[in-house]
């Protein structure tokens, strides 16, 4: 299937690892041209295009931000970091602030700033990566379930507001997908629990219907779809990725 996608730009954040350089490699294999925006500005790919940014720092957004100014794009896939794992009971404010300004605040004002080309040329498409965590809150975790749950929100509201003009506004919500970052979860309830990482990524695998953890290549693939021409008719969705984890329906 060819999604239509030659000739259009994407900006992807968080793009030099995992989940967002998964995405960025499947958008460029599907012929966008592909800016790959991470704190290290690494490229996800040999020669696609690298932008230095830091979702944490106010200034570094603002320079994005005036970026998008001049340099539109059509794409723009959403993803940031994990904030640190932890519980609800007992997180300071400053903790929340930190994980609102670093998830949530940066990703609504980049993406305020690419819409209005994208409305002007009645064709956007915006994809922000979620997760499992909105659905179904994922226990020590509470940072991350708090403020996505304010992004689902978000999302969910802008879709409403831009559908008309053509741009379509969606979550992707990994469930467990083999990353550092999973990798690094994993090994912080090693930790906790004096399990071996091996029997910790056994009991994982085993509450996944599919028996597994999913690729990066399976969620970059569901990125590219919600972006292709196909799926214009879909909007204002959170569509999981998660080899049937999430147990509610
Ligand atoms: N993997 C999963 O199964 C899973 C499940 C649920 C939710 N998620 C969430 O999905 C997102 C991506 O997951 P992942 O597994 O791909 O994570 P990852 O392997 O840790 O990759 C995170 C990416 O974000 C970039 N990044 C981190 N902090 C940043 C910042 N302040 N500014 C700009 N870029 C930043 C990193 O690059 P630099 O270090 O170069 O900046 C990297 O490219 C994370 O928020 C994660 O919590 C993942």
């Amino acid at each position: 299937m060819d999604l239509g996608l030659t000739g259009k730009t994407a900006l992807v954040l968080g793009a030099s690892r995992g989940l967002g350089a998964a995405s960025a490699r499947q958008l460029a294999a599907e012929g966008a041209h592909v800016i790959a925006a991470s704190r290290s500005g690494a490229a996800p790919a040999d020669g696609m295009e690298t932008l230095a940014l830091d979702l944490a720092d106010p200034d570094s957004v603002a320079a994005l931000i005036d970026r998008l100014a001049g340099q539109p794009v059509d794409i723009l896939v959403n993803n940031c970091g994990g904030p640190a794992a932890g519980p609800a009971k007992g997180q300071s404010r400053a903790a929340w602030q930190a994980a609102f300004d670093a998830m949530a605040a940066p990703i609504f004002a980049i993406t305020d700033a690419a819409l209005p080309a994208m409305i002007a040329n009645g064709w956007g498409r915006v994809v922000t990566i979620g997760s499992s965590g909105i659905v179904q809150p994922i226990p020590n975790l509470a940072l991350s379930n708090g403020v996505r749950g304010a992004v689902a929100g978000w999302s969910k509201t802008l879709a409403a507001e831009v559908a008309a003009s053509g741009v379509t506004v969606n979550m992707v919500l990994p469930g467990r997908i083999a990353t550092d970052r999973l990798a690094q979860l994993d090994g912080i309830k090693a930790d906790k629990t004096g399990a071996s990482l091996e029997d910790v990524q056994q009991a994982s695998r085993a509450t996944i219907p599919a028996g597994r953890y999913g690729t990066p290549e399976e969620f970059g693939a569901m990125v590219a779809f919600l972006c292709s021409q196909q799926a214009a008719y879909v909007t204002g969705s959170m569509i999981r990725v998660d080899g049937g984890m999430i147990r509610g329906m």
